[in-house]
């Protein structure tokens, strides 16, 4: 019996959302300790498919129930096998892991991720990475409609990626600050955050333009103090970007509750993460030792999922 695994993990927006849609740098962080691994077997004939986001296969856990996901998942075994022109190979998927799904973490664009790269593997394909970026950013405008494309970079990263105008490049210093990713529990829903941003934009071009800069401006400075780990000076970054994304529409009252938890738990400073109106924050550490506290006073508030931020490198 022929098999083969692809893998890929979670990513987290540190600066930038929304105002990488429209050109401005991002940067974001792999979240290693989130992962789906995909096993895809060769069988007889047809397609099959089972995803941790099968309605019910965890109990209790809403963010693993996601029949979008399913159907990405379906999608991305579809696409590969087209592209490696496979069509009428027999395949049996299955994808284990746990990246809660629609939660600004990426899901979508690594279960495309991992399942290209098992299925590439399998039928004995090598995948440049972009042909494997191609693959999962058709998912991606499934999922929601004009990716900029950092996610699908970001879930391919093995460590912190500054990304702009379809480039992603590894940032030059190692190490990743003490950052906590925390689920608010609600979905978040990138599409119609991108589209009220968009419509916002429409209304008021010159108002949303000034509020991208800023995040631009954001980004650039804090490439700085990413090398020099001025943690302070980040902080207080990411806290202005959380006020210029609020104005933006894309925050909700669950988000605003947790950012304000993590800096009253003593995190230097905290942001919504991802698509937003929902999904998860992403909060920073006074140092490395503070993060299990930062950890448990989030879960404490309210979080339904609290995780440090570590790449392959300090795995
Ligand atoms: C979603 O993780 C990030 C957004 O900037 C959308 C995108 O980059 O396509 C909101």
């Amino acid at each position: 019996e022929r098999w083969a695994e692809g893998s890929a993990h979670a990513k987290t927006i540190l600066l930038g959302e929304h105002a990488v849609v429209y050109g401005r740098p991002a940067i974001a962080f792999p979240v290693t300790s989130l992962t789906l691994v995909a096993h895809a077997r060769s069988t007889d004939g047809g397609l099959s498919l089972d995803t941790p986001y099968h309605h019910g296969a965890v109990a209790g856990d809403d963010s693993l129930s996601s029949p979008r996901e399913e159907r990405l998942a379906e999608a991305a075994l579809r696409h590969t096998l087209d592209h490696l022109g496979r069509q009428h190979h027999g395949v049996d998927v299955t994808v284990t892991g746990r990246i809660p799904a629609a939660r600004g973490l990426g899901s979508s664009a690594a279960v495309a991720s991992a399942i290209a790269s098992a299925v590439a593997r399998l039928e004995g394909v090598w995948l440049s990475y972009e042909e494997r970026f191609e693959l999962v950013q058709f998912v991606e405008r499934i999922a929601h409609g004009t990716p900029s494309g950092l996610d699908a970079h970001a879930t391919m990263a093995e460590g912190p990626i500054i990304f702009e105008r379809g480039t992603a490049r590894p940032l030059p210093h190692k190490g990743v600050p003490p950052l906590v990713v925390a689920d608010t529990g609600v979905a978040g829903h990138t599409a119609a955050a991108v589209a009220g941003v968009r419509a916002r934009r429409e209304r008021d071009a010159s108002g949303v333009d000034a509020r991208l800069d800023a995040i631009a401006a954001l980004v650039e400075g804090a490439l700085d103090e990413l090398r020099s780990r001025d943690y302070v000076g980040l902080g207080e970054r990411m806290n202005a970007c959380h006020s210029i994304l609020s104005e933006l529409g894309v925050s909700s009252p669950e988000l605003d509750a947790l950012v304000s938890a993590a800096r009253n738990a003593g995190a230097l400073g905290a942001k919504l993460t991802g698509g937003g109106q929902g999904g998860c924050i992403i909060a920073l550490a006074p140092r490395a030792t503070d993060v299990p506290e930062l950890v448990a006073a989030l879960s404490a508030a309210g979080a339904t999922g609290a995780w440090p931020v570590t790449d392959k490198e300090a795995a």
